[in-house]
């Protein structure tokens, strides 16, 4: 099922989403649901409170452009950053409107332990790409965008931009 992806500014996306106890058919229809919205929307990321579930799972496929899918769903997600600085060239979001993107400063190397759909306790490292989509969307679980890390100067030109989109309309 396509779910509607909740932008900003919602308030929405900046609460704390809640850990998951259960793991039972609703876990699992959301996250193939969540997985089939992603792919319709054409992003290689996308986490729970997105689509307006305040809990902590999400969904990626950094091989979404490549002719082998590779859908991921991680639960509870946490991350130990274990590489280097580096920097997110030209990251962007479902959630930010007018295909904004931007630099973003991120760990090139993570070490995720979380849980699978049937509630098992896993650990797996991720290095590039993976690594980067993984640190966005468990961001997402804690309320935070990537337009909270970049300058003032440029989150307020941002947000002018978008407070003119949303008078004209909210249409691209
Ligand atoms: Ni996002």
């Amino acid at each position: 099922m396509l779910l509607p992806i909740i932008t900003y500014p919602d308030p929405s996306l900046k609460k704390i989403a809640i850990p998951i106890t259960e793991f039972d058919d609703s876990i699992r229809d959301l996250a193939e649901s969540m997985l089939e919205t992603m792919y319709v929307s054409n992003g290689v990321g996308l986490a729970a409170p997105q689509v307006g579930r305040s809990t902590r799972l999400i969904v990626i496929d950094p091989d979404h452009y490549n002719s082998e899918k590779n859908p991921r769903v991680f639960i509870n997600p946490e991350i130990e950053l274990i590489g280097e600085n580096i920097v997110s060239e030209n990251e962007g979001c479902l959630s930010v409107p007018l295909n904004y993107r931007a630099d973003i400063p991120r760990n090139n190397k993570i070490k995720v332990k979380y849980q699978n759909i049937l509630g098992e306790i896993k650990e797996e490292i991720f290095e590039g790409f993976p690594a980067i989509i993984i640190q966005h969307e468990v961001d997402h679980l804690d309320g935070k965008l990537f337009i909270d890390k970049i300058s003032r100067l440029k989150r307020s030109l941002y947000e002018s931009k978008v407070k003119k989109w949303i008078k004209n309309g909210g249409l691209e």
